[in-house]
């Protein structure tokens, strides 16, 4: 099973202010098309909020426009650049029947090797997230219905500090309860957020958090507790995550051209001889297979 997450969308009109700096609905298109065109496509693609730069409906008129490009089922959850009901509006219309009529935007997907568990960490009018009781009492309760099967959950916010001390101010209220949770249910693989703009990850409870990239500007990488805050248009990324039957092996892959590749196959004379003698466990010596 093979997963595609992608981050941090911020889809804007023409004039909004960070599209002038990096053009986060050219990018998000970008990205569409590289999934589109994996020749291992993923089972489903989660995007894990800021969807929107500011969750207004013609916003999200332009998001539905790009991701309906896209050729994979897609999972979807809010941000705290996004405003739930409008998200919700827009995600029925795309035919997201896996989301709630009303309340927070929670749901289980259980039709795939691996159960998925999307959390909605917003808080209403703040950047910040929280998990309150009565979310803590609907997880505890789902992951208490299937505790054998392996899971993975996706929420924005990260539950745990960072170390970038600004963006960290802007967290996730409730942690330490969502983690109690999530440890009286081992059956959690894997973790995976955004919300932070760069790839990160840790080891917390029995499983792994991670945060992926945007898909447009990044978050300057900087541990310094005294630091400005500064966005960066270093390269956007995308992240894969491949469930292997046992664990999540994750990857980060730009998905945008890159400046240059060599084709190995093409180097070799007799290219389907060699793959064929890699598989039944050739050696990689000097001058054999890979010369
Ligand atoms: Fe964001």
């Amino acid at each position: 099973m093979l997963i595609a997450q992608i981050s941090d969308l911020h889809v804007a009109e023409d004039d909004n202010f960070m599209r002038r700096f990096v053009d986060a609905n050219e990018k998000l298109g970008t990205a569409v098309a590289f999934i589109n065109s994996m020749t291992r496509r993923p089972d489903v693609v989660i995007a894990t909020g800021d969807l929107t730069d500011h969750g207004r409906p013609e916003q999200y008129e332009l998001l539905k426009e790009i991701l309906s490009q896209l050729e994979v089922r897609l999972l979807l959850i809010p941000g705290n650049h996004d405003e739930r009901e409008p998200f919700r509006e827009m995600a029925h219309s795309m035919g997201a029947s896996y989301l709630p009529a009303e309340g927070p935007l929670h749901y289980v997907v259980d039709d795939l090797p691996v159960r998925l568990i999307g959390l909605d960490s917003t808080r209403d009018g703040h950047h910040d997230g929280e998990f309150d009781t009565p979310r803590l009492a609907w997880l505890d309760h789902v992951l208490g219905q299937e505790p054998e099967r392996p899971t993975l959950l996706f929420l924005h916010h990260p539950p745990f500090e960072t170390g970038i001390w600004w963006m960290d101010s802007i967290g996730l209220s409730g942690a330490k309860e969502f983690r109690d949770v999530v440890t009286r249910h081992p059956q959690v693989r894997r973790i995976i957020s955004g919300h932070l703009h760069r790839p990160i990850e840790t080891n917390w409870s029995s499983t792994v958090v991670s945060c992926c990239p945007s898909t447009t500007h990044q978050t300057q990488c900087n541990l310094d507790p005294d630091h400005q805050p500064v966005m960066a248009a270093e390269t956007p990324a995308l992240q894969l995550h491949w469930w292997n039957g046992e664990a999540f092996v994750s990857h980060t892959t730009p998905f945008e051209p890159s400046a240059g590749e060599i084709n190995m196959a093409a180097l070799m004379s007799d290219w389907p001889s060699a793959r064929d003698r890699i598989r039944q466990g050739a050696p990689f010596e000097k001058g054999g297979a890979l010369g």
